[in-house]
């Protein structure tokens, strides 16, 4: 196994170009095959911002991301989304079935080399808790919580490398929750890839269960406990007198 991360961010920053606020203060994160983090913090802090940032779905206003220890380049964009995977706080579902907003990924040019496999999708479902029937169901119909199922298997499915997961639980019942808890962890473990993932929550309990290493954001500062810190975490400023 190799040494160099799956994903490591370098001083990466965010402001409200709007107001000049500061969004994320630069923060570095090091994700290497196996790490699960969890990130817990106030409203507004900044975790959905920060993982959105991961993702390279919203700009970084300073820093950079490696990924197996090379910059990303506008050639390597694509790939890069496709396994560094976001999960959204709030899932955006298609309408049609749920089986149709499986299928959807693949129906894009990103996704041409690989085909869409009924069975493993309907595994998922019954992993996360859900009937056989599950990919018959009507997106227009599907509870929150199942929304939110349907998302994670509509990402689950692709192999991404990295999840990094935006409260994905908020709006299911506890049972439900321990599911899509299972399913994340049966993934992370299963196969010979190099997996990581980071899971957004405010439920202490759950940041316990899901991860081994416990980040806490505040007002934009990614920080972890004093006495579990270790050499890759987080906040430039923290390490300042160490360089
Ligand atoms: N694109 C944006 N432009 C400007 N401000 C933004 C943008 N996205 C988020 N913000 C602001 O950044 C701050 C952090 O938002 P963020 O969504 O990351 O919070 P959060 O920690 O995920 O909160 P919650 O637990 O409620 O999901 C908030 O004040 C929010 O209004
Ligand atoms: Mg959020």
């Amino acid at each position: 196994m190799t040494d160099i991360p799956i994903v490591e961010a370098f001083d990466i920053c965010r402001r409200d170009a709007q107001r000049g606020n500061v969004l994320l203060q630069p923060t570095s994160l090091a994700l290497s095959a196996g790490d699960r983090v969890a990130v817990t913090g106030p409203s507004g802090s900044g975790k959905s911002v920060f993982l959105r940032m991961l993702a390279l779905l919203d700009p970084l206003d300073a820093g950079h991301i490696e990924w197996h220890g090379k910059p990303v380049s506008r050639a390597t964009i694509t790939r890069y989304r496709r396994n560094i995977a976001y999960i959204r706080q709030r899932p955006a579902i298609l309408d049609g079935t749920v089986e149709d907003n499986l299928r959807y990924p693949y129906t894009l040019g990103a996704y041409r080399d690989v085909r869409f496999d009924r069975d493993r999708a309907i595994s998922f479902a019954v992993q996360a808790g859900r009937g056989h029937d599950f990919l018959d169901r009507l997106a227009s119909e599907l509870s929150g919580g199942e929304a939110q199922i349907t998302a994670l298997i509509r990402v689950l499915q692709l192999a991404p490398e990295v999840l990094l997961l935006d409260e994905p639980t908020a709006s299911l019942d506890p049972e439900s929750s321990h599911a899509i808890e299972a399913l994340v962890q049966t993934w992370l473990a299963s196969g010979d890839a190099q997996r990581a993932s980071v899971w957004v929550s405010h439920d202490p309990a759950q940041a316990k269960r899901v991860s081994d290493r416990h980040l806490t954001m505040r007002a934009g500062v990614l920080s972890e406990p004093a006495a579990s810190a270790g050499p890759s975490a987080t906040h430039s400023e923290a390490r300042e007198d160490t360089r």
